[in-house]
């Protein structure tokens, strides 16, 4: 079992499960309390890079599958 699993949610936030390091774009680490933190992904939230649920009223839509990882970090 992985020390860290990130769930990709229907219409909603990737929900990171486990201990992490979480940056801005600076490096500034945030700071995280509880074991799961939920990170935004339909661009709504105001508290980027966290969800703050705005997901469920702004019409994001997301449930499809991937295929494949890709080979390499875009
Ligand atoms: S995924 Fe929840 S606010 Fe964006």
């Amino acid at each position: 079992m992985p020390d860290v699993t990130i769930k990709v949610r229907d219409n909603g936030p990737y929900l990171v499960r486990g201990a992490i390091t979480l940056t801005d774009v600076e490096g500034n680490v945030f700071a995280i309390e509880g074991a799961d933190v939920a990170l935004c992904r339909c661009g709504g939230s105001q508290n980027k890079p966290f969800c703050d649920g705005s997901h469920k009223t702004n019409g994001f839509a997301a449930s499809q599958r991937a295929a494949a990882a890709p080979t390499e970090v875009l």
